[in-house]
């Protein structure tokens, strides 16, 4: 059975999380990969509406194992609460539920510092969720994080955290003008996080791998998207993870050669939480239709997301970057009603046409996007299920989206819910098996 990669072409929030949910019900194993409690997304299905942050939505397909893999990194008391929240929505969650051990932890000192460092840096901040992610790498690179396998030696996690906070606390005292943490709070609180969690720490890349060569079927569910994974983002208004497919091999133990298709997800349209360029994004009054159309705002911040036309100059490096073998394009529906459509296809900047994304900030940020202009639809495209039911405009929509990115659509989703969606190939069904 094919294994498939699943990751955002644009500045996340594409939707991702209703195709993993629909991709997952073929899949045996669907593994995160990347990122913590910065993610967030919310599913409809049958029975109720569930909002995800760090464990895969296909927990909510009975027997699927459910993976959060080495490259993430953990709040054990954010972790603990998402499975308690799902458990009360009768998900029992625990029956399929694995964590590496090598995934990096989350603690309190990494969110103390994350907030100081973004207030330091006043108009030059990154706008992040504030959940401690970026701190949490840099320990992870830095070679002073703690991770999870950690937390079941309490006398080589009291060891490692004693010597992190002596060091983290010079810097509140000296640097930030703030309280040192308490040793004894945060050794007892973990440890009895490690408690609650370790019978769910295994070594993942042992288990995927003996899944694959058992024919099992592997979803690797990238978080954010592509222009904000820490290599090909938009550095340094990015995330702190590799969100692009490469991250699902570093961020599991699984091997290049074991995965078959990778899957970009794109919006109709590009919205971007926190700062950074967006060259495409709509200013003040124009990007709040689709704003509120989109119901575009943050399921981990609430906070309202920057709206813009569909960035074909994005997508296309995204298709490069990840080696995309298909696109899942969301939100469809959002754009009906809409008189015309917009495509950027170039952007323009001191006289020079950039079809391809520019590695200069400075031309992201000031270039000027050039568009396609597309007639829009008046029949509603919301809740279609086949591909002939959509009216013609929309399909040249979707016919200009394929060429601009050089790579074909499989899947096109017209409503929040899980069969409000177009499925012209399902990628785990079909052909490389
Ligand atoms: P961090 O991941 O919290 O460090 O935030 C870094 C940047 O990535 C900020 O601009 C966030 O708004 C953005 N970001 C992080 N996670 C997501 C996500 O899941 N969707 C959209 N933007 C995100």
């Amino acid at each position: 059975m094919p294994n498939i990669i699943v990751v955002g072409t644009q500045w996340g929030d594409e939707g991702k999380g209703k195709i993993v949910h629909l991709l997952a019900k073929d899949a045996d194993v669907i593994v995160r990969y990347q990122g913590g409690a910065n993610a967030g997304h919310t599913v409809i299905d049958h029975r109720a509406q569930y909002t995800f942050h760090m464990i895969p939505s296909g927990i909510l397909h009975p027997g699927k194992t459910c993976i959060l893999g080495n490259g993430m990194v953990i709040d054990p008391a954010a972790l603990l609460e998402e499975i308690e929240l799902l458990e009360s929505q009768q998900i029992p969650v625990r029956e399929n539920f694995l964590i590496s051990h090598r995934a990096h932890l989350i603690l309190p000192y990494h969110r103390a510092i994350e907030r100081a460092n973004e207030k330091l840096k006043g108009p030059r901040r990154i706008g992040t969720t504030g959940r401690g992610i970026g701190p949490s790498y840099a320990d992870k690179m830095g070679r002073t994080g703690i991770r999870m396998c950690d937390l079941l030696d309490p006398t080589g996690f009291r060891k490692i955290l004693e010597a992190n906070l002596a060091e983290m606390n010079l810097l509140f005292n000296r640097l930030y003008d703030a309280e040192s943490m308490d040793l004894e709070k945060i050794f007892e609180t973990y440890c009895g996080y490690g408690e609650r969690l370790k019978s769910h720490v295994v070594d993942i890349s042992l288990l995927i791998n003996d899944l694959i060569d058992r024919s099992k079927t592997v979803l690797f569910e990238g978080a954010q998207g592509t222009h904000l994974d820490v290599d090909h983002g938009t550095y340094p208004f990015v995330t702190s993870s590799s969100s692009t497919a490469g991250g699902a091999c570093t961020g599991t133990g699984v091997g290049p050669t074991r995965i078959n298709e990778v899957i970009g997800v794109t919006k109709a349209y590009t919205t971007r939480v926190g700062s950074g360029p967006f060259p495409t994004e709509l200013l003040g009054d124009a990007g709040n239709g689709l704003k509120t159309r989109g119901n575009e705002f943050g399921a981990t911040t609430g906070r309202p997301r920057r709206c813009g036309w569909y960035d074909a100059v994005a997508v296309k490096y995204a298709v490069r970057v990840n080696g995309l073998s298909s696109l899942a394009v969301t939100k469809l529906d959002v754009l009906d009603g809409e008189p015309e459509i917009k495509l950027c296809t170039s952007y323009l900047y001191d006289g020079k046409h950039y079809t391809d994304m520019p590695l200069n900030e400075a031309i992201i940020n000031s270039c000027e996007p050039v568009y396609e202009v597309l007639e829009g639809w008046e029949t509603p495209t919301s809740g279609a299920t086949l591909y002939q039911e959509l009216p013609e405009p929309a399909k040249r929509f979707i016919e200009r989206v394929e060429v601009l990115a050089g790579c074909k659509v499989d899947i096109v989703s017209t409503g929040s819910r899980e069969n409000e969606t177009i499925i012209i190939r399902n990628p785990l069904v079909t052909e490389k098996q």
